[in-house]
């Protein structure tokens, strides 16, 4: 997506459950895999508006889940929906510097914005003996993507394929202990409350608002158009 105004930005998306694809049968599969106990603290680290807290306690339900997002407006979103569960710390900073530790850090679609090294090298110091980070990633699902899955991305990143993320995991001093692609479910729970916001907004709208629409409605047919050929995968991972 190119370039759109912050403020227009978050008409768009106030208040919308969740800020990237996910689902609460992915939060599981990669609790359960991680060995998640039901007092494990947690980082939902770029928690965005919260979508992912309820399913983190369901894994922890005596457990605490930290998150963090840098942006307020989120982290009010967040505090809406979780600010009175003594079991929730909401906190506005950056995700790469959490007061730990923690067994289990998830991070939904954002390590992207430092990279795998950066985000995993970071969080070390934050991760307890034993814990593990899940995250999920932009990927290729085949070596040679079309023209039309590139430009999905945009100009400005490209996503790498699964050995690449893979490559980039090890380079960290961590291994990766099971991967899968995040579903289409995961990607409609993102984008069909985004396409309701948008039909909504298009009333009344000015030209810049009516390009910002058009912008997201874009992006939303194009991940539909190319899913078979890029998407996100998760990945679990711990330090060796
Ligand atoms: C694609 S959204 C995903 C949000 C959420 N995990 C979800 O799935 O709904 C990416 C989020 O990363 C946050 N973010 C980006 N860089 C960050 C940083 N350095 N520290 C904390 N949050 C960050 C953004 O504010 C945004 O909420």
């Amino acid at each position: 997506m190119s370039f759109i105004d912050p403020e227009i930005f978050f008409t768009i998306h106030a208040d919308l459950p969740r800020e990237g694809p996910g689902e609460t049968a992915d939060v599981a599969w990669a609790a359960e895999i991680a060995g998640i106990t039901s007092r494990a603290q947690i980082l939902d680290a770029a928690c965005g508006p919260g979508g992912d807290i309820g399913a983190l306690l369901r894994v922890a339900a005596r457990g605490h889940v930290t998150a963090i997002d840098k942006h307020p407006g989120f982290i009010e979103a967040a505090t809406a929906r979780w600010g009175k569960d003594d079991r929730v710390t909401l906190l506005t900073g950056d995700y790469l510097a959490p007061e730990g530790p923690f067994d289990f850090i998830w991070c939904a679609g954002a390590v992207y914005f430092v990279g795998i090294e950066a985000a995993l090298t970071g969080w070390r110091a934050a991760l307890m003996e034993g814990g593990a980070i899940a995250f999920s990633e932009p990927v290729f699902f085949i070596d040679t993507p079309s023209d039309a899955a590139k430009a999905y991305w945009g100009e400005e990143y490209q996503p790498k394929t699964l050995d690449g993320i893979t490559a980039q995991i090890e380079a960290a001093g961590y291994e990766m202990i099971a991967h899968k692609p995040v579903s289409d479910i995961a990607w409609e729970s993102y984008y069909r409350p985004l396409e309701d916001r948008i039909s909504r907004l298009r009333r009344g709208a000015d030209e810049t608002m009516i390009a910002a629409l058009d912008e997201h409605l874009a992006e939303i047919e194009g991940w539909r158009a190319n899913k078979a050929e890029t998407g996100y995968m998760l990945c679990v991972v711990r330090p060796v």
